[in-house]
This record gives C-alpha cells, sequence and structure tokens, in this order.
C-alpha cells in the first residue's frame, strides 16, 4: 500500500481505495494533505486512514484542519476527526445541514479563509456540489476535489467502467452527470473563470492521478462544453 505522496513543497497526495457497496465494488479518491504555518497539517477530502498513514501524518506535524470541500466528499472525516481530535473541522456550506453527524464543524467561506497567507480559496457556485476550490501558491497547486478528474490506467475494474460509460476515463472530460449539477451557469462560469486567473500549473483531483504540470489547459479543456456554450 503506497503512502503519502510528496507532489510539491509542503504537498502531499494520498490514494485510497474504498469499498462503496455490500458487493465488491470499489471506488478510489485521493486526500491532498497540505502543509500550513510552518508546522501544521491541512487534510483537504479526507479518505480511509490506515493505522500507518496516521503515524505518517503524525510525523509530519499536527494536523490542525479537517476540510470536507463538497457536499459529496464527507465520509471519512469523522474517522479523520476520532484520529485527530484537536483539528478544526471545515466543511461545505449545507452541509452539516444534510448530514447533523458533522455538528460541530464550521461552514467554509470565501470572507474567512483558513489559511489565506499561503492557501488562496474560492466556493465556486453554481454547482451543486458546492465545492470550495483552494490555491497553494508555493507549489502553483490549484486543489479540486469533484470539479476536475483524471481517471486513467490506475483504476479498477469498476471505476474504468464507471468513468468510461460517463465519458471521463483517460480523457479530459468531466463525467458527464455534471451538465446536471450545473445549478447557474452565469455563476458558475464566473468562478471558473476566477480559479483560471490563479497562478496554477499543478492539479490536484479526488478521482484519478495529480496532474503534475499543464493543469490549467486540462482544467479548461475538461470544462469546455461549459465554458465555451
Ligand atoms: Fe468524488
Amino acid at each position: 500500500m503506497q503512502g503519502l505522496e510528496p507532489i510539491g513543497e509542503g504537498l502531499w497526495s494520498l490514494r485510497r481505495v474504498n469499498r462503496i457497496s455490500r458487493w465488491p465494488v470499489h471506488m478510489s479518491s485521493h486526500m491532498t494533505v497540505v502543509r500550513v504555518g510552518g508546522s501544521d497539517l491541512l487534510l483537504h477530502s479526507p479518505v480511509p486512514l490506515a493505522p500507518a498513514d496516521i503515524d505518517a501524518l503524525l510525523q509530519l506535524g499536527r494536523v490542525r484542519f479537517i476540510v470536507a470541500p463538497n457536499l459529496y466528499h464527507y465520509k471519512f472525516v469523522a474517522q479523520a476527526r476520532a484520529a485527530f481530535p484537536a483539528a478544526e473541522v471545515w466543511a461545505a456550506p449545507g452541509l452539516v445541514a444534510l448530514h447533523p453527524e458533522l455538528q460541530g464543524s464550521r461552514e467554509l467561506a470565501d470572507d474567512h479563509p483558513l489559511v489565506p497567507a499561503e492557501l488562496s480559496q474560492r466556493l465556486v457556485l453554481g454547482h451543486a456540489a458546492h465545492e470550495t476550490a483552494f490555491f497553494h501558491s508555493v507549489s502553483r497547486t490549484l486543489i479540486l476535489t469533484d470539479l476536475a478528474y483524471n481517471v486513467g490506467r490506475e483504476a479498477g475494474l469498476f471505476e474504468t467502467v464507471f468513468y468510461w460509460a460517463h465519458g471521463a476515463y483517460r480523457r479530459r472530460r468531466v463525467p458527464r452527470y455534471h451538465q446536471r449539477l450545473i445549478t447557474d451557469r452565469a455563476r458558475f462560469v464566473a468562478a471558473f473563470e476566477a480559479l483560471l486567473r490563479w497562478d496554477f500549473d499543478q492539479l490536484c483531483v479526488a478521482h484519478g492521478t495529480v496532474l503534475r504540470t499543464g493543469g490549467k489547459a486540462a482544467l479548461r479543456e475538461m470544462w469546455r462544453f461549459v465554458l465555451a456554450a
């Protein structure tokens, strides 16, 4: 089992495969770990953590923030919170109302950035995910969750079929169902254009692998059907 992968200065990625039903059906996702404030850590979109993962994180620093960045990536927040009880939990707007077990977490808000000196953040309005995007300036990385995909040969059988069926396997596309998730195209495009003004090259995604370079062009391509409409 591969552990934390360094992907930049003060930045790591951790991929874990989760069983998503009582049938042997698996999907993978990534957590991004950001060093903040010198020796603290922010866990973005937690994945299920094995004891070795928790040890590795403890070696890196003190977990200060746990972030559920959109309405869909919250399932392993409780486990991360139990492992790092001193951490503040920050959740996408509306998430706590949907999942009361996340009581005690605070809502992500653009006017209350978590670590303004190191991470810019912006809520992407007009999309049902209510996702907050993060920009890590030191490594020129845009950290997204379900607003970008890079699914390739690392995918398991179910994932391969799933993303292939939705037009996003080994292609610069978001799965087709995102067309139905856009609730306000104008707001979405405005928010998205703001993300594209950040000076990033690397792109972190929840599903697939990190795009180490060329992330901006890839992201534009993924959403071309909306941006150019
Ligand atoms: Fe996802």
